[in-house]
C-alpha cells in the first residue's frame, strides 16, 4: 500500500488533514499522528477488524495490549467498566497529557485491543492534532508507538516512516513531539495505584495528588529479576534497541570518559559510538559521538534519547557506549528506557 504523508507542522488546511485522517480509522485504517509523548499508530479501538492491522504493521505481539485514546473525559464511559476515585483526581491533576490509566474494561472493548485481558488501558493526549483527530474520528483510537515493534518509539514523522512506510494508510506530520518518552501506566483498579511504566509524570507527581502510590517491583529495580514478571506486557519484551552492541557505563563522568575511551581503543575496526551529553562530548574519541542533552536538564535527555538511538542506526554504528543518568524523578524513566536499549547490558565504573 502506499502510506500518504500528511503535512500538518505550519498549522495549514490542518481541517483538511484531520477529516481524512478520520475517513480512514472510521473505515477501517491506519493512520500515524502525533501526540506530546512519541507518534502513535492509530486505529479505531472498539473494530476488531481494524486492530489485527496494527499489530500486523509493527509486527507486534499479539498478548501486548493497546491504550484507547479519548478526546473528552466522557467518552470513558463507554469503554470502562467503572471509574475508581482516584481516577477522577488523577484525570483532573493530568489529563489531557502523558498519563494512561489502566481501568476494568466494558464490554465493547474487544480482547483483541486488550491483547485478551480484562482490563484497558486508556490516556487524553494533549497534543493538539491527536485530540482533534480522535475527536473527528468519533470513536476510541488504539494506538501503540508507531515504531516496527522493538525499535526506538518514534519523536518525528521521519521516524516513523523510516519502519512504516508501505505498511500504513497515513502519517501525520506534526514535527518534533515535545517529551519524548511514551506516558506513565499508572494501573487504578486495585486498592493502591500501582505504576506499570514509568514517564514523565513521576511517582512523586502522582503521589502528591493521590497519596499512596506503588511501582510495580518488576520495573522497581531497573535491571530485571527473571522471578517477576512486569503487569504491563509490554514491559517485558527488549526494547528500544539500536542495532548495534550498547553497554551502559554508570559513574562519576570523569571516570565513564576515561572508561570509554579506553573502551574505544580496543574496539579497532569497528565503527564505535558514544551516547554523551553537553558537557561530556568533546572529551571522547569514537567515530560517532552524539550528545543526547545537558546533564542539567533531564526534560532535553528524555526529548531527544530516541532519536538519539536512531541516529547510532542511520549511520551504522555497530558497538555503542552510553553514559548513565541519574535515576530519580524523569531520569527514572529515562533509564528504564536506556537499560533496555542497552538489554541490561550495564557496567558499574
Ligand atoms: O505515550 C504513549 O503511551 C504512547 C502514545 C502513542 O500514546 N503509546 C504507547 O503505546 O506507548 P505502546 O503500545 O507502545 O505501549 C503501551 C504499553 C505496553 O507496555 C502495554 O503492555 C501496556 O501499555 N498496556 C496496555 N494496556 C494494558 C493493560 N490493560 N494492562 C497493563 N498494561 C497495558
Ligand atoms: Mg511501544
Amino acid at each position: 500500500m502506499k502510506t500518504e504523508y500528511v503535512d500538518l507542522r505550519d498549522g495549514k488546511d490542518v481541517k483538511e488533514g484531520l477529516y481524512k485522517a478520520a475517513e480512514i480509522i472510521k473505515t477501517g485504517g491506519l493512520v500515524a499522528f502525533p501526540t506530546e509523548t512519541v507518534y502513535g499508530l492509530g486505529a479505531n479501538g472498539l473494530d476488531e477488524n481494524a486492530v489485527p492491522k496494527i499489530y500486523e504493521a509493527k509486527g507486534r505481539p499479539s498478548d501486548n495490549p493497546l491504550i484507547l485514546h479519548i478526546s473528552e473525559f466522557d467518552e470513558i464511559e463507554n469503554i470502562v467498566k467503572e471509574i475508581p476515585d482516584v481516577a477522577f483526581v488523577l484525570a483532573d491533576e493530568f489529563w489531557p497529557g502523558p498519563l494512561t490509566m489502566v481501568f476494568k474494561k466494558s464490554d465493547i472493548v474487544p480482547y483483541r485491543t486488550t491483547g485478551g485481558l480484562e482490563s484497558v488501558a486508556v490516556r487524553m493526549p494533549s497534543n493538539k492534532i491527536a485530540r482533534e483527530l480522535i475527536k473527528t474520528a468519533g470513536v476510541p483510537v488504539a494506538a501503540p508507538s508507531a515504531n516496527s515493534s522493538g525499535r526506538p518509539s518514534p519523536t518525528k514523522a521521519d521516524h516513523v516512516l523510516s519502519d512504516l512506510d508501505g505498511k500504513i494508510d497515513m502519517v501525520i506530520d506534526g514535527g518534533t513531539v515535545d517529551i519524548g518518552l511514551e506516558s506513565t501506566i499508572v494501573d487504578v483498579t486495585g486498592e493502591v495505584p500501582v505504576i506499570l511504566r514509568p514517564g514523565f509524570i513521576t511517582e512523586e507527581m502522582l503521589s502528591e495528588a493521590i497519596g499512596r502510590v506503588k511501582t510495580d517491583d518488576a520495573v522497581k529495580n531497573l535491571s530485571p529479576d527473571k522471578d517477576l514478571k512486569p503487569k504491563a506486557p509490554g514491559m517485558k519484551y527488549r526494547h528500544y534497541a539500536p542495532q548495534g552492541k550498547m553497554t551502559i557505563y554508570k559513574g562519576k563522568p570523569e571516570k565513564v570518559v576515561k572508561i570509554i575511551n579506553e573502551e574505544t581503543a580496543k574496539s579497532e575496526g569497528k565503527k564505535t559510538a558514544v551516547l554523551a551529553t553537553d558537557e561530556t562530548k568533546r572529551y571522547y574519541k569514537a567515530d560517532i559521538v552524539i550528545s543526547v542533552g545537558s546533564r542539567e536538564d533531564s526534560e532535553s535527555i528524555a526529548h531527544n534519547l530516541f532519536d538519539t538511538l536512531r541516529s547510532f542506526d542511520d549511520m551504522g554504528a555497530e558497538i555503542i557506549f552510553s553514559e548513565g543518568f541519574d535515576e530519580s524523578r524523569l531520569g527514572f524513566a529515562i533509564m528504564n528506557r536506556l537499560h533496555k536499549s542497552a538489554g541490561y547490558n550495564i557496567v558499574n565504573v
